[in-house]
């Protein structure tokens, strides 16, 4: 029988990203399957420590196996910003288009272009505590391309490649993402 997992989100988007990359390995909760609406707290000031606090919500409220993931992208030349603030990072409003430019704007005269996305995972299973890790580096251009994806992915080139994120399309960028990795991490473990 699969093992059943909660992957505490209610992003469809990497819903659908992560159950394409573990491929029917496990049975994939997501939180409205467990009928959680609850706005759980993600308040800390790190990726990994986001991570641990959305799983520890789900495993202390629901008993269940669960995994949380929180992704930030981190440029050089802004000392790491926007980092674990990379949703809000023009604002609360979670506005895309708005954190983009905000990004573009600052750094606009800088000839260092690095960047990297980070997704940190918690695992809860059998009651352990485990982290993993993934990163994509590349490069931010400067003006939007591409209409897949979310979040930065039009600004955003991953190193190897010259097309953005949004460019290459869901399937290219399951192959190399900074979650992909993350989650090849994370089933490499519950492979074992
Ligand atoms: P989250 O922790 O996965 O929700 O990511 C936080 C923020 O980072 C998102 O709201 C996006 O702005 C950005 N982000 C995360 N993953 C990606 C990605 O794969 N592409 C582009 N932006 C991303």
């Amino acid at each position: 029988m699969k093992r059943k997992l909660v992957f505490v989100t209610n992003n469809a988007h990497k819903l659908e990203e992560i159950s394409s990359i573990l491929d029917g390995k496990m049975e994939l909760l997501s939180l409205k399957d467990i009928q959680c609406t609850a706005d759980i707290p993600e308040t800390a000031d790190t990726l990994e420590g986001n991570a641990i606090q959305k799983a520890e919500y789900i495993h202390r409220h629901y008993g269940l196996d669960c995994f949380a993931d929180d992704t930030g992208l981190e440029v050089e030349a802004l000392d790491g910003a926007p980092g674990v603030y990379s949703a809000r990072y023009a604002g609360e409003g979670h506005d895309s288009e708005a954190n983009m430019q905000k990004l573009l704007h600052n750094l606009e005269g800088k000839d260092n272009r690095k960047a990297q996305f980070r997704t940190a995972i918690c695992l809860i299973m059998d009651n352990e505590q485990h982290l993993f890790e993934g990163i994509c580096r590349g490069e931010i251009i400067k003006e939007k391309r591409g209409g897949a994806g979310f979040g930065y992915d039009p600004i955003f080139v991953p190193e190897g490649y010259t097309e953005t994120f949004a460019e290459l399309g869901n399937d290219i960028k399951n192959t190399i993402s900074h979650r992909a990795k993350a989650v090849q991490m994370l089933c490499e473990f519950l492979n074992k």
